[in-house]
């Protein structure tokens, strides 16, 4: 959900024709002018975003991936979508494609931000498991019951498989306004699975039934697109079963794969413009660094998002540039016509290789990561900052995965990037990759003792569970006690252990 609720806000702000403050700001020989939107109140919503997906293959096995070229509609701001039919007559719904969750999950009631839903009742082979199911996400959360029944995909792979379905009857800033997609298609791994890894996510299914090879690849072709609430949704595709050669130029790049829960990889290193940002790697990792298309922006660990902004500041001519923008509570607005871009540095991202002694970087051009919004009248080009501050790792989001084709890779355990064919501006790409790279970061290693894991994670908060358990047996043991000797007139109510429970 996370990031387009953000830009929802700002244009449903917008159009409500809301009061703005709206400081102008002039930069001498450089831009015509600047305005910046003071976006303030709007900044206690979160910034992550997810969802989408589609596959094909023919009869014999070969997967047909012509099929699936541009079965997604969507931008960065409220994430990718693909069509899906579901059950018995077919239901058609649009799914968010996202990397970052591994759960299969449709409205099956009403709700006041959807046009449509899947009645479960209309389905002849809809069958419920019986069980709750909830997921919270960085914002949002839904709950509802799991099923199984069987879907097709027009642009995908041509069997009808059975999937596990959640079907979401209640949720909370899961669906926002504006949207035209009513579920969710989680491609990560079993282990983020709710309510527990047994529930078989999509891909694995699709895999399993369809007998397609473990691999599935992501362009999303938002770059440089103004993300607006009534523009054409742009495109993208999934690749469910293997590499498109036509989405891409030059040679992939792959690097592994370190945990299989989300697509987990290594960040060894961090460039703006040419500066090596020379942090510890291990910040980078901390506590994870993942790669997501449900995530709007580029997410980077506090430290490393300051010492990014600094060094944009630093490397670009926009010195004494509000903050604000920096924080995304303002827009940058330019007189029409005036690129900002140009004033921006490239910032790579650098990544283990699989032979892991060397590197090879990942580059993405200022066109993706000052992105324009909407325009405030006919006169200016308006922009925000496609990069956030994270307090749970580094996230390599739509921002960044729109300069690439990601590949993926299940079977062999690692994510691909290759420049897509459609992240490119007059002919100019907009995303650069490179290597290898012999980098000092490359002899250590970066993840080590960051991260806790998520099996390792559940043993803790058991282990805590039954730690509270039993201090609370003990804590109304002792309530007892003391009232039962108060009876008998030994004690008053001197006694703290109210007191020290309600503190
Ligand atoms: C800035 O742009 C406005 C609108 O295009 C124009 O009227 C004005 O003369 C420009 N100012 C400068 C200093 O170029
Ligand atoms: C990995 O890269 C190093 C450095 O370029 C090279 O010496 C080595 O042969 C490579 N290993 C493999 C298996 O390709």
């Amino acid at each position: 959900m996370r990031l387009f609720g953000l830009l929802l806000l700002y244009l449903s702000f917008w159009t409500s024709h809301s009061v703005f403050k709206i400081p102008l700001k002039i930069f001498a020989g450089k831009f015509n002018a600047s305005v910046q939107l003071d976006l303030r109140p709007l900044t206690q919503n979160e910034d992550k975003a997810d969802r989408g997906l589609s596959l094909a293959s023919d009869p014999a096995g070969t997967v047909n991936f012509l099929d699936m070229i541009n079965n997604l509609k969507g931008d960065s701001g409220r994430g990718y979508y693909m069509e899906m039919v579901i059950g018995t007559p077919g239901q058609t719904l649009n799914v968010l494609v996202d990397t970052g969750s591994s759960n299969f999950a449709v409205a099956a009631a009403a709700h006041p931000y959807i046009t449509h839903y899947f009645n479960r009742a209309l389905s002849s082979t809809y069958q419920s498991a019986g069980r709750a199911v909830a997921v919270k996400y960085t914002q949002g959360e839904w709950e509802g019951e799991l099923g199984t029944d069987h879907i097709t995909i027009p642009q995908g792979p041509s069997e009808t498989i059975i999937i596990n379905i959640a079907a979401i009857l209640v949720s909370e800033g899961f669906f926002l306004p504006g949207i035209n997609w009513q579920g969710i298609l989680g491609l990560a791994y079993p282990l983020l699975a709710r309510p527990d890894p047994s529930v078989e996510p999509f891909f694995n299914s699709v895999v399993r039934q369809a007998g397609i090879p473990d691999v599935f690849s992501l362009q999303m072709c938002g770059a440089g697109v103004s993300a607006s609430t009534t523009a054409d949704p742009v495109g993208g595709s999934l690749i469910m079963g293997g590499v498109e050669p036509t989405l891409y130029r030059g040679s992939v790049w792959y690097t592994p794969i370190l945990e299989e829960w989300y697509y987990q990889v290594e960040v060894l290193k961090l460039e703006v413009g040419d500066q090596n940002l020379n942090l510890d790697c291990k910040e980078y990792n901390s506590d994870k660094a993942i790669v997501d298309s449900g995530t709007t922006l580029l997410r980077l660990p506090g430290n490393v998002f300051n010492a990014v902004v600094e060094a944009i500041m630093e490397s670009s001519l926009i010195q004494g540039f509000s903050a604000g923008f920096f924080d995304g509570i303002k827009l940058a607005c330019w007189v029409r016509g005036e690129s900002p871009w140009r004033f921006f540095p490239k910032i790579s991202i650098y990544l283990r290789a699989t032979n892991t002694s060397v590197s090879f970087r990942i580059t993405i051009l200022p066109q993706l990561y000052v992105q324009p919004v909407t325009d405030i009248d006919g006169t200016l080009d308006c922009f925000r900052f496609g990069i956030s501050p994270s307090a749970n790792g580094l996230v390599i989001g739509a921002t960044v995965m729109e300069g690439f084709y990601v590949i993926f890779d299940r079977d062999k355990k690692r994510v691909g990037f290759a420049v897509s064919t459609c992240a490119e501006n007059g002919g100019v790409p907009l995303a650069e990759i490179a290597g290898p790279f012999l980098a000092e970061g490359v002899a250590s290693d970066c993840t080590a003792g960051v991260s806790l894991r998520e099996p390792l994670m559940w043993v803790i908060v058991y282990a805590l569970k039954a730690v509270c358990a039993l201090v609370l047996t003990i804590l109304l043991i002792l309530l007892i006690l003391p009232c039962r000797r108060h009876r008998d007139g030994e004690i008053t109510d001197e006694s703290s252990l109210v007191r020290h429970r309600i503190k």
